[in-house]
């Protein structure tokens, strides 16, 4: 990207170990400044965790089971990550790279939300203006009766007020009694719409526990609108393998043993040819922390014991196909997500393909202990409990017209061993690790503020070659 330029040529070698997002950025950025890089994967293609599962696709499991992908042509399962926001760098890596982009629908105000209690699920819309317009209330009326007068001068408060009552659509009463902005059982055309009904009584609202659902978009993170690649996540790795040059990436080569050498290090590997060494000037490691600490290194006793602090976390997503995209033809649900405080916790409607004939939600998207439950399950077991699932928010046509399945479990995929890490808190350890161990340079997602996100790879990736570009630009 135009704003990011290792600026003279650097004559050194750097094996990079790992060709994730962070890895292949490393190389790609250190190729464009004159390195000689050769990158060691352990995995038989490259992408790491931006994956993108389509027809005939075989995705292993550390339980032994392997899932071969039935999905028919144009269908595809971004099982990692799914969207990019528009401040981050991954969408200067598309413009370089000529990736196209489309939007990525992050909030539909037509998705729904569903928790359990709730005697049918609520459209977002609706939970969103009951939730706004009972706060509205409570606090127009609060400020009108003087509650806030200690805070608030006349003015403040009429302001306020005249605020709140386009927020809440509460009318010169101040008093919330629902609002079009809820939706319509029959919406409005050369008839005049149907309402919906009436809203729940405050307390029905609070207890019903859309807060969650309605604020999920509200953080820098996931502001609309966000982005994806045209047909697949993975469109991004493959453009920067390409850059990178396929005879400098050898996939399917577990590293064994990183050492330093005099003036270089060098990296054993078993490879799909038998054993290797690469000898290199330099090595950044871009593999999870939790998988490097096991490799025989000599990195020293403080950066193995940093590497031990961030812990991996589980998450776990299925990619349900179906013959009939009954959610725009029945829910008219055009993309976005429907939240829920079930174990799927997220089902995502797909944003690209639409009133084709097939068509792939993501039928569960959750973390941590959910994770591991459906993880825990052999594939087939964890399409049924997802279908159960989300047939309590759908209906029985969740059912109907399922073609295929495919589901990953992060925390089992070879290689990978958790979909991101958690630091305790980025003390010393997290400092320790942004700098080299000798000639070994750490990066990853892992490393940076942004973990979980491919720009916080692609970031960490820029501070690791900018700082190893230095040191060979200065040194005699
Ligand atoms: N980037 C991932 C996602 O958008 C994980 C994540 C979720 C990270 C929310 C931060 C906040 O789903």
């Amino acid at each position: 990207p135009s704003d990011f330029r290792l600026t003279g040529r650097g004559a050194a070698k750097v094996v990079v170990l790992g060709a994730g997002v962070a890895g292949l950025t490393c190389a790609y950025e250190l190729g464009k400044a004159g390195y000689e890089c050769t990158v060691l994967e352990a995995r038989d293609r490259v992408g790491g965790r931006s994956l993108t599962v389509r027809g005939g696709d075989e995705v292993p499991e550390l339980s032994g089971e392997t899932q071969r992908a039935e999905y028919g042509e144009d269908v595809y399962f971004n099982a990692g990550p799914g969207r990019i926001a528009q401040w981050m760098v991954t969408l200067d890596y598309c413009r370089e790279l000529g990736v196209p982009i489309e939007p990525f629908i992050n909030n539909n105000a037509s998705a729904y939300v569903y928790n359990t209690g709730m005697k049918e699920p609520v459209r977002i819309r609706t939970a969103r203006a009951d939730l706004y317009g009972y706060i509205a209330e409570l606090l127009a009326k609060a400020t009108d009766a003087g509650a806030l007068d200690r805070r608030l001068t006349e003015d403040d408060k009429e302001r306020l007020v005249e605020f709140l009552r386009r927020f809440g659509d509460i009318g010169d009463k101040l008093t919330y009694e629902g609002s079009p902005r809820r939706g319509f059982a029959v919406y409005p055309g050369a008839k005049e719409g149907t309402p919906l009904g009436d809203p729940a009584p405050l307390a029905d609202v609070l207890a019903s526990g859309v807060g969650r659902a309605v604020t999920v978009d509200f953080g820098y993170e996931q502001a609309m609108p966000m982005f994806q690649p045209v047909g697949g996540m993975d469109a991004i790795v493959t453009a920067l393998a390409d850059a990178v040059g396929a005879d400098r990436i050898t996939t399917g080569a577990r590293v064994t043993r990183i050492a330093h050498v005099s003036d270089g290090v060098e990296v054993s590997y078993r490879g799909p040819e038998g054993s290797g060494v690469v000898r290199a000037d330099y090595c950044i490691a871009t593999l999870p922390p939790h998988l490097l600490a096991k490799i025989p290194n000599d990195f020293g006793a403080d950066v193995r014991a940093a590497l031990a602090v961030p812990r991996p976390v589980a998450a776990g997503k299925i990619g349900i196909e179906y013959g009939r995209r009954w959610w725009e033809l029945e829910d008219r649900i055009y993309g976005g997500i429907t939240e829920t405080d079930l174990d799927i916790s997220h089902i995502w409607y797909p944003s690209h393909g639409y009133h084709g004939r097939r068509g792939l939600l993501v039928g569960y998207y959750n973390t941590e202990e959910n994770a591991l439950a459906y993880g825990r399950l052999p594939h087939r077991e964890r399409l049924r409990r997802a279908l159960a699932q989300g047939e309590k928010i759908h209906g029985e046509k969740y059912r109907r017209d399922v073609l295929s399945a495919v589901s990953v479990a992060w925390e089992r995929q070879p290689y990978i061993e958790g979909a991101w890490v958690r630091w305790p808190s980025r003390g010393a350890a997290f400092s320790l690790l942004q700098r080299p161990a000798g000639r070994v340079y750490f990066a990853g997602d892992w490393l940076s503020h942004l973990i979980a996100w491919k720009a916080g790879a692609m970031e960490s990736a820029r501070q690791v070659v900018t700082a190893l570009h230095r040191r060979v630009m200065t040194e005699p």
